[in-house]
């Protein structure tokens, strides 16, 4: 595998899609700054997440707040759970958390003290004075936010059982070791889908969603051997999961959890009852009966995703692949749903008639794709470039455009070009962003 993680870091500082956070400050822990190309990149990735779940027809979108009320934390355990076993090292001082080691301190090789919990809640205040002060947490997972707007989603919206509420947002967790850029983070997104059945039907939605999200990856480029169900063990589970697999990338440093799929049976609901007093119980009028629906949930960083996919679609080609360039190339085979531009549009050069008319074409095109203008440098430039960043496809107006009113199309990956008549450019863009292919 040609792939280099640093050489990857580099490449989305140099192209604009992550910065390291506070850098003019001398960084800030593992704060990152999403730029342009990134936030078009992550802005994609939940587009087609919404797709696939918050526009099925019994799911539910909400954005819930970030601040709760402090009571949530308990009843929900994060208050007495939520915690790492950290460990110090006698030599260095260091603090490590205690499942990534092997007994020794991995700096210095120095001993390491007993474990101790550290609470991974970010701590907050509300309230102006220092005596009225409420103190509570920046939440470290979306679906409490869910959880607590249950009732209100049942009254005002009347679902039918089995169905889902889904939120994506910020998330907050004090890690101890935040590691592998984008991997481990202290402030991510989640993208969680809850979904309520009853509990006798929970085994089935578990299957049902795992194989769905498992496939998601995949129709979005992720090769198969590089993604793999383990179903993780009593021990290592979540303190509310009756099942939980793991779904695993194989990034560069190794095979890593991207998304948990949980069996929370009716742990949060029950909890949320009992320390709210308020029931939250659902009632199903067909079968006129009571019951505290079972959760299955779907949880993914955006960040992780996205890391994937960034990994999965790099690669370097040492050789350049056109007879325009013996240097190494780097090629972004981003799938066109998640790639930051679908389109690049370029005149060949900077000549007024041509720059007229490829603007004319980015105008006709940019409402119904990604879109970008670009005439700055050599064509072949312009094309590595582009593909750097994962454009699809290449549209270039040369002189023959002026009278012929074609244009050629470059495809990214295989570098095949056609002539198409500008006025058919958006239904053919549109036919070979579905397909893929130029033909
Ligand atoms: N609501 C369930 C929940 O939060 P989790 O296994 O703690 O479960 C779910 O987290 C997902 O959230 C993970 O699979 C990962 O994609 C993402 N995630 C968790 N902690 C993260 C962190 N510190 N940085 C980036 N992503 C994180």
């Amino acid at each position: 595998m040609n792939k280099n993680i640093q050489d990857i870091i580099s490449l989305t500082k140099r192209r604009g899609f992550i910065y390291p956070g506070c850098e003019i400050y001398g960084g800030f822990g593992s704060s990152y700054d999403f730029g342009p190309l990134g936030l078009l990149f992550k802005n994609n990735l939940k587009k087609q997440r919404r797709q696939q779940v918050s526009k099925h027809e019994q799911v539910e979108e909400i954005d819930s707040a970030v601040v709760l009320h402090p009571e949530v934390w308990k009843a929900s355990g994060h208050l007495s759970g939520f915690s790492d076993q950290l460990v110090e090292c006698k030599e260095c001082h260091k603090r490590f958390k205690e499942e990534d080691l092997d007994g020794k301190c991995p700096e210095c090789d120095g001993e390491l003290t007993t474990p101790k919990s550290f609470n991974l809640m970010m701590e907050t205040y509300v309230g102006a004075t220092e005596e009225g002060r409420l103190k509570t947490y920046l939440r470290p997972e979306t679906c409490q936010g869910i959880f607590i707007n249950f009732k209100n989603i049942v009254k005002s919206r009347h679902p039918k059982m089995p169905f889902g509420i889904s939120q994506i947002g910020k998330s907050f967790r004090n890690e101890v070791n935040p590691k592998n850029f984008i991997f481990r983070t202290r402030e991510f997104e989640q993208m969680e889908l809850e979904w309520f059945c009853h509990p006798d039907n929970s085994d089935k939605w578990f299957d049902h969603w795992a194989d769905k999200r498992k496939q998601w990856y995949i129709d979005l480029g992720i090769k198969e051997e590089n993604l793999r169900v383990r179903e993780v063990s009593e021990e290592e589970r979540n303190h509310y999961a009756r099942r939980q697999i793991d779904l695993e990338y194989k990034f560069p440093f190794g095979w890593r959890e991207i998304e948990g799929i949980h069996d929370r049976t009716d742990y949060d609901l029950k909890k949320h009852s009992e320390y709210s007093g308020v029931d939250l119980k659902y009632y199903d009028q067909e079968k006129q009966e009571h019951f505290i629906p079972y959760i299955i949930e779907t949880s993914v960083g955006v960040e992780r995703a996205f890391l994937a996919f960034l990994c999965e679609s790099y690669e370097v080609i040492s050789e350049g692949r056109d007879k325009s360039s013996s240097r190494k190339e780097t090629v972004l085979r981003l799938s066109p749903q998640l790639a930051p531009y679908q389109v690049a549009v370029f005149p060949l050069q900077r000549k007024e008639d041509l720059i007229e008319k490829a603007r004319e074409v980015y105008q006709s095109l940019k409402d119904d794709f990604s879109v970008k203008y670009d005439q700055s440098g050599s064509i072949g430039k312009r094309y590595r470039r582009h593909d750097e960043i994962g454009t699809f496809l290449a549209i270039t107006i040369d002189f023959d455009s002026l009278d012929d009113k074609q244009v050629t199309i470059r495809h990214r990956d295989t570098m095949d070009q056609i002539r198409v008549p500008i006025k058919e450019l958006p239904t053919k863009v549109a036919q070979i962003l579905e397909s893929g292919q130029l033909k």
